[in-house]
């Protein structure tokens, strides 16, 4: 048995890997690879387990993490609001049906014809700048319209995450310093266009310890006691981090254990103050991580300097592995019951050193045509892919009670094209 199977998701059956019922192998046949496969099941599954943690929390789905607008739809069928990123964002959740007052528009570089695209969408802004300040309630008060906002603070919480996942430091570009929060709530409060009803945080991702939100949210309501005086409070968004195992066997914290860390302290503080602003939190890999396989198929086996797998998905399809050192397990689909016979590098077909998927793993005898899956590669995959060497992207499929959907069509050569002008005379 393979070693981290979670029956109703990832199973073997006839020495396949199945996803959700559906055999992995037979789908990577029909609709080629590499391909994603996602698990509606097992999605909601893991919104319902973290929304079951938090009562009363509104949960704003991170969609940056994940953007097919299927997957947004099945969160906003749960009662997912969104943390949407970019106009682009808004665009896709709303289209996906997330009610603008359930999305917090969250950039830090917001251009004018962004903000000017959510005064008119109707979403809430998370505020990172001062300038921002000042461009946003020029451009709503424009409108005749008021924003709902809140600041993102930096609150210079060390998340212990990855450098390049670590958003909450003193260093970090993200949010406005705890000591400028007081005079900018002041000045916001008096400003057209723009109501302050919130505060905001994020201090990073793949966070693998409770102990960082404790921490970050004990120093958010140090904020709150400070502007509680004087602004009417409805929201206090912790944003989102909680990390998952991608090493399976690996410790991660429960979203049980992540709620006894946050609630209380914002429970006994709340308390304290006598105020009760709703708790906003922003999960994206915890809700759909798990939930995807990516499938690829294998090109060539090579002995040389290592055992080299060499497969038709590289860091053009999923970059975290090159991007931010991420480990993701294999699993040889056609052999998942086989028991290992060698240590195998899997790498891509991209033209680079640092195409490396997965390193030194015992695997199964891996020959030519086998099916390697990746696992959980459904937050930061597809979204996250490109079309670098000339690769069209992939497609993305959705398993539901034993039926596989497409969901996304593979990309063709026309969509290498799509958007590039030759000009008349090098026609
Ligand atoms: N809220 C805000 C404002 C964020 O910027 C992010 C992620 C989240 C929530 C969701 O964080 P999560 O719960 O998914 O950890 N591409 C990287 C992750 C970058 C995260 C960026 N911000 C990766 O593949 O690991």
């Amino acid at each position: 048995m393979m070693p981290f199977e979670i029956p109703g998701h990832l199973e073997v059956k006839n020495g396949h890997l199945h996803v959700g019922g559906v055999d992995t192998v037979r789908l990577a046949a029909e609709y080629g690879t590499p391909l994603y496969v996602t698990n509606e099941g097992r999605l909601r599954e893991n919104y319902r387990r973290f929304a079951a943690a938090f009562p009363g929390v509104q949960i704003f789905f991170a969609a940056k993490s994940n953007n097919n607008i299927v997957v947004q739809k099945i969160l906003a069928q749960e009662g997912a609001g969104a943390d949407a990123f970019s106009d682009g964002e808004i665009y896709l959740a709303r289209l996906a049906g997330i009610p603008a007052e359930k999305i917090l528009f969250t950039g830090n570089s917001k251009t004018d014809a962004e903000l000017r695209y959510a005064v008119d969408a109707g979403t809430m802004v998370s505020v990172d700048s001062h300038d921002e300040l000042i461009a946003l309630s020029k451009i709503a008060s424009a409108a005749g319209r008021e924003v709902r906002i809140g600041f993102r603070v930096n609150p210079d919480v060390d998340a212990k995450a990855h450098p390049k996942l670590a958003t909450g430091l003193k260093k970090s570009k993200f949010g406005i310093p705890r000591e400028q929060i007081v005079s900018i709530y002041k000045e916001a409060r008096d400003l057209p266009g723009v109501k302050p009803v919130g505060i905001h945080c994020h201090i990073g991702s793949q966070i693998l310890e409770t102990g960082p939100f404790a921490e970050a949210m004990g120093k958010m309501m140090d904020l709150v006691e400070q502007i509680c005086g004087f602004i009417d409070l409805e929201w206090v968004d912790l944003g989102g981090g909680y990390g998952i195992p991608y090493q399976k066997g690996a410790k991660t914290p429960t979203p049980q254990e992540w709620a006894d860390a946050i609630l209380p302290v914002f429970d006994e503080r709340c308390r304290k103050l006598g105020i009760r602003p709703e708790l906003h939190l922003e999960p994206g890999r915890y809700i759909v991580a798990d939930t995807t396989v990516l499938l690829m198929q294998v090109n060539t086996v090579k002995r040389s300097g290592s055992n080299f797998v060499a497969t038709d998905a590289g860091f053009n399809t999923l970059i975290r592995p090159a991007m931010y050192d991420s480990y993701h397990e294999a699993v040889v689909a056609n052999k998942a019951d086989a028991a290992p016979a060698d240590t195998y590098t899997v790498v891509g077909p991209v033209c680079e050193s640092g195409d490396i998927l997965a390193t030194d793993r015992k695997l199964p005898a891996v020959r030519k045509g086998d099916i390697v899956a990746l696992l959980d590669a459904g937050a930061y995959g597809f979204c996250m892919s490109s079309q670098y060497v000339g690769r069209p992207r992939c497609a993305e499929v959705l398993v539901h009670d034993g039926q596989a959907e497409l969901i996304r069509k593979r990309e063709t050569y026309d969509d290498l094209l799509q958007n590039q002008i030759v000009p008349g005379r090098l026609l």
